[in-house]
């Protein structure tokens, strides 16, 4: 099993199997209400936020919880971060303490690779600037395979924007690697450059974007670069590039709409369509405590 889950890239086939599995027996005791496993009893295990977070925050502390673990939510707002030290003491210090794992979120794409580069203890990366968030493509992947019953086959479509999303980076890689077809579309500012070497086809309407997709996956609007002009104002976004009631005729009967979090309501997705059978965005939420229960059983070498 691999020591650190820094990229979607570095899985094989079959170690993301072994996590869907492990994820599979985890359910079933969730299921019956047992959330006190104890596999992880002795094990320590560090949470270090430097951006916001509220899902995969909350859900790998509540993960490690279940198991058993030792938690410790190290709080980058009142720690010596603000006195000035830098990534690589504050890890050093933090990975002295008898440490089994970093869950790590920086701003800066590579932050987990110099992590993990730096401390004897495993890493995880719960997001990396615009670079990756592989068990965000996880839990993504394992809500389709719930869904759907197979990944393999399935054509996804990410709308929105792809440019500064880590989210796209991880799905575009890890639905090809298990055999899935992923096509992008969004405002010609928010697609990437160097986008064509990536496992994915642009789509140039909205029409093709959505026709034959078994999930269309709406991506977060960052507000905040909207005054730096990479599209015209949130109400022509949503009349655009957002899922709605007359957008939706362009796309199959049975599709599934899915969004990491947290959702523009209204811009990205309508609010009818969020409380739709159509959404599987809390399935996601509830498999994303699922999936990093069997990420961190693997990873520190327990299963259930
Ligand atoms: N999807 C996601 O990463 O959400 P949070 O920012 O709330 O963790």
């Amino acid at each position: 099993m691999f020591k650190n889950l820094l990229n979607i890239k570095d899985l094989s086939v079959e170690d993301i199997k072994a996590i869907f599995s492990e994820s599979d027996r985890i359910a079933k005791y969730l299921r019956k209400g047992q959330k006190s496993l104890d596999v992880l009893k002795g094990k320590s295990i560090m949470t270090l936020f430097y951006e916001n977070s509220t899902r995969t925050r909350v859900s790998f502390e509540n993960a490690a919880n279940f198991l058993g673990a030792t938690v410790t939510s190290v709080n980058v707002a009142t720690s010596s971060v603000q006195k000035g030290e830098t990534l690589i003491d504050t890890a050093e210090t933090l990975d002295s303490m008898q440490t089994d794992l970093f869950v790590m979120r920086h701003s800066i794409s590579g932050a987990s690779d110099l992590l993990a580069k730096t401390v004897e203890a495993k890493v995880i990366n719960a997001g990396d600037g615009l670079h990756a968030h592989p068990t965000q493509a996880l839990l993504d992947m394992y809500t389709m395979r719930e869904h759907f019953g197979s990944v393999k086959g399935l054509t996804v479509t990410i709308i929105g924007d792809v440019k500064h999303s880590r989210v796209a980076r991880s799905n575009i890689y890890g639905l090809s690697k298990m055999g899935a077809t992923v096509k992008i579309y969004g405002p010609n500012t928010l697609i990437p450059e160097g986008i064509e070497n990536m496992p994915c086809t642009v789509c140039h309407s909205l029409e093709e974007a959505f026709a034959n997709s078994d999930i269309i996956m709406a991506l977060r609007i960052q507000l905040e670069r909207q005054q730096k002009g990479l599209f015209p104002s949130v109400s022509e976004y949503h009349k655009y590039f957002g899922i709605n009631d007359k957008n939706l005729q362009f796309a199959k009967k049975d599709v599934a709409i899915m969004h990491p979090g947290p959702v523009n309501r209204n811009v990205e997705v309508a609010e009818n369509i969020l409380s739709s059978e159509k959404s599987l965005i809390n399935r996601q939420v509830h498999n994303g405590l699922i999936t990093r229960m069997g990420i961190l059983n693997l990873m520190l070498g327990k299963t259930i």
